[in-house]
């Protein structure tokens, strides 16, 4: 029997339909996430990881950095992108382009062709940290999807409906699972419950989450 080592294998990377519009692509950063977490590791050392606050002064307990040409960010004064970091007043670190390519893929495994990030927000839990039920939405085309990549202690995402009040179905993500959602679940409810303690080969006591997202034109 001939095999033919060139053929596209027949089903590809694994892709688990979450709703409509939306799908986990598990284990999908696993061979890159090394790349990832050296980038993680670059863009922090010129961009901090820190505490932000909310707009109703809640401190929150995710430690934040962005890069890109967009960073997202949170004070007193709102929810925001912006081109500059404010603890630096200086551009956020240009967006790494494993973290750039990766998005693109996996946005086009999802259905979800050309898409460009612009802005890569860098979430740093350790135990007891999580991120309560919220929408996406402070992004300017919402016809453009949301890539989110776990690397490090396994989390359980939160994947709700397009109200507060409907109950999210519960998703346990682990070390290089990839979520995408978009479409008509681009503005569904969302969220982390409490990291527990634990330890990763890659990440030591913590896991990442990069959210990546076309947040201006
Ligand atoms: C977020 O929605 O901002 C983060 C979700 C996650 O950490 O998986
Ligand atoms: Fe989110």
């Amino acid at each position: 029997m001939q095999h033919d080592l060139f053929a596209a294998p027949a089903s590809g990377p694994e892709r688990l339909p979450l709703a409509d519009g939306a799908v986990v692509l598990p284990a999908y950063a696993c061979g890159v996430a090394d790349q990832l977490l050296a980038a993680i590791d670059s863009v922090v050392a010129q961009a901090p990881l820190r505490r932000m606050v909310t707009p109703g002064g809640q401190t929150m307990s995710a430690q934040m950095s962005n890069c890109g040409a967009l960073g997202w960010v949170t004070d007193r004064a709102g929810y925001r992108y912006q081109a500059t970091d404010p603890v630096s007043g200086r551009p956020w670190p240009a967006m790494p382009v494993a973290i750039a390519r990766l998005a693109t893929q996996a946005a086009a495994l999802a259905g979800f062709a050309d898409f460009f990030p612009d802005a890569c927000l860098i979430n740093r839990y350790q135990p007891g940290a999580r991120m309560g039920l919220h929408q996406d939405r402070d992004e300017q085309d919402l016809s453009q999807p949301i890539v989110s990549v776990s690397l490090g202690l396994p989390m359980v995402f939160q994947f709700g409906g397009l109200k507060r009040s409907e109950r999210p179905r519960r998703v346990p993500l682990n070390h290089g699972d990839v979520v995408v959602w978009g479409g008509p679940s681009r503005l569904r409810y969302h969220g982390v419950l409490t990291l527990k303690p634990g330890t990763h080969p890659a990440t030591g006591d913590c896991r990442y989450n990069l959210t990546l997202r076309r947040a201006g034109r």
